[in-house]
């Protein structure tokens, strides 16, 4: 599988305090830290998705004294990039002056566990057709995959609607990886539902039979949180049955950080101490997919990454999605 070799975050410089947010829609700062835990967020205003992925990108490649010329695959996610197209990753990989296969892939606030299932899955492929041409692993000079996780949901909320203007902010989170044995179980789901969490898009087409409105971020918020509740402690169960783990082995439960009380209640479920659920979520919100690696980032800083640390990652989201890893730190 794979093995993280450095990690970088980026965020935009404005900061939204929920007393801000008060004098735009009907809430207060009671409610939204008691129902969510979240203080602040990080909110883009001259900053294009781009510059937050290439600053992350470039923290992450100078942690692990990667050169871009050693990258040999880009992997973005985000639910929107600057452009329908061209895709966020080709965008960085212009930044970065390398010319190297790069895509993005949408799988909303699960997007970074699925992008590092296909960095996974890319560097498993590769292994298999070098070893079937010279019976050798893959291990040429570009084998490096920088992943990227970058949002902007202040672009796609809907700054009047009190349901989920609270919850939302700007940030991006970066992992440059290569083969190696740091990955040890991920599994990527999909539960099929349009209804509780999802963005509409207008459509132009003058053929089209249908017409779907321009449209913001709508939730429904109580069954995304019940969803979120049962999968998070289903997937953890997964895991360790297939590991053969029980909790005390995980050291940092590195969660999706959607909601302070979902991230506790998954804590209480186990009867864990708090420091074991690292968060960030009461000074970003809600960054979708870049939630994990900013946070993973921050642990790095703060030296909690040593070597052999074991960390159980999980996400969940639009779709809806979900995925987890089981990752030990090289
Ligand atoms: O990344 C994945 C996607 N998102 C999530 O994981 C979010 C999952 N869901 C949640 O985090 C929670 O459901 C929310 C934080 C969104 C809402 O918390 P809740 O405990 O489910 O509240 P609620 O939706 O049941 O609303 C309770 C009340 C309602 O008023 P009434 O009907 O009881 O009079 C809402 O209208 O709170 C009201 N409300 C607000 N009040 C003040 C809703 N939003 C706000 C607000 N400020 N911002």
């Amino acid at each position: 599988m794979l093995t993280i070799l450095g990690y970088g975050a980026a965020l935009p410089a404005r900061i939204v305090t929920n007393d801000e947010l008060a004098t735009m829609v009907d809430t207060s700062d009671e409610w939204i830290v008691s129902k969510t835990g979240i203080k602040t967020r990080r909110v883009c205003v001259d900053e294009t998705l781009t510059d937050l992925a290439y600053s992350a990108a470039c923290e992450a490649l100078q942690r692990s004294s990667t050169d871009p010329g050693d990258l040999g695959l880009i992997v973005c996610s985000t639910i929107c990039g600057d452009f329908t197209s061209p895709s966020l990753a080709c965008c960085v990989a212009e930044r970065l002056g390398v010319s190297v296969p790069a895509f993005d892939v949408n799988a909303a606030c699960a997007g970074f566990l699925y992008a590092i299932n296909a960095a996974a899955a890319q560097i498993a492929l590769q292994t298999k057709i070098k070893s079937n041409f010279d019976g050798s692993a893959h291990g040429d000079s570009k084998k490096r995959i920088l992943i990227i996780s970058a949002e902007m949901l202040s672009k796609h909320t809907d700054w009047t609607d009190r349901n989920t203007c609270v919850l939302f902010g700007d940030g991006a989170g970066a992992v440059v990886a290569e083969p190696g044995g740091g990955l040890r179980y991920i599994k990527t789901y999909c539960f099929p539902n349009r209804e509780v969490l999802y963005k509409a898009d207008a459509t132009s087409s003058p053929f089209a039979s249908y017409d779907i409105p321009r449209g913001y971020l709508r939730m429904d918020g109580q069954r995304v949180f019940k969803f979120a509740v049962s999968k998070v402690g289903e997937m953890l169960d997964g895991m360790m049955n297939s590991m053969s783990l029980t909790p005390n082995d995980i050291d940092y439960f590195v969660l999706h950080q959607a909601n302070k009380r979902i991230i506790d209640s998954a804590r209480l479920r186990l009867n864990l101490p708090e420091d074991k659920f690292p968060t960030n979520i009461e000074r970003y919100g809600n960054m979708s997919s870049a939630c994990v690696p900013i946070l993973l980032s921050e642990m790095w800083e703060k030296g909690m990454l040593k070597k052999g640390v074991r960390l159980f990652m999980s996400a969940f989201g639009a779709g809806l999605t979900a995925a987890c890893c089981y990752y030990v730190c090289d």
